[in-house]
């Protein structure tokens, strides 16, 4: 995909323009049509997504967790922690994501400690909002 498509997303916004090629080297767009499931609680998870447009909603089982818009991502948990996924995401409109195998997304993770760094704190962040309430 093409580099400039990138810098709408704030994960990969802070990225050198060569930085920001590697990782359109390694991610396609795609068109998603209202209603599907993008990621599904409980399988293997094998790709990472990014939102160009469109919003989607993120639920563990009958509850609402959160609605992510353009620029936010997902399904970075399932691949960082190697574990099963941890909330289904399905679109809300119609959208355009940006995916990533799961090994293209390793890479950029390894390779670029901004984006490593900002992928763990949104983590943290998710997982707190995880977490039973006792
Ligand atoms: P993963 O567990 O791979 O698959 C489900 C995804 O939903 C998860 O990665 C996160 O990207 C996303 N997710 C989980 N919990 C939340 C939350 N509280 N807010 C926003 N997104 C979440």
């Amino acid at each position: 995909m093409e580099e400039a498509r990138l810098q709408s997303i704030p994960l990969f916004a802070a990225l050198s323009k060569k930085q920001r090629r590697a990782v359109a080297k390694q991610a396609d767009e795609v068109d998603i049509e209202v209603g599907r499931h993008l990621v599904r609680e409980g399988e293997f998870a094998y790709e990472f997504f990014a939102i160009e447009q469109g919003t989607a909603e993120v639920r563990r089982g009958e509850q609402y967790l959160a609605e992510l818009g353009p620029g936010e991502f997902f399904g970075e948990m399932g691949l960082v922690g190697d574990v099963p996924r941890s909330a289904s995401v399905i679109a809300r409109s119609p959208m355009t994501v940006i995916v990533m195998t799961g090994s293209a997304f390793r890479q950029v993770d390894r390779e670029l400690p901004e984006v490593g760094t900002q992928i763990r704190k949104t983590i943290e962040e998710r997982c707190r909002q995880l977490e039973p309430v006792t």
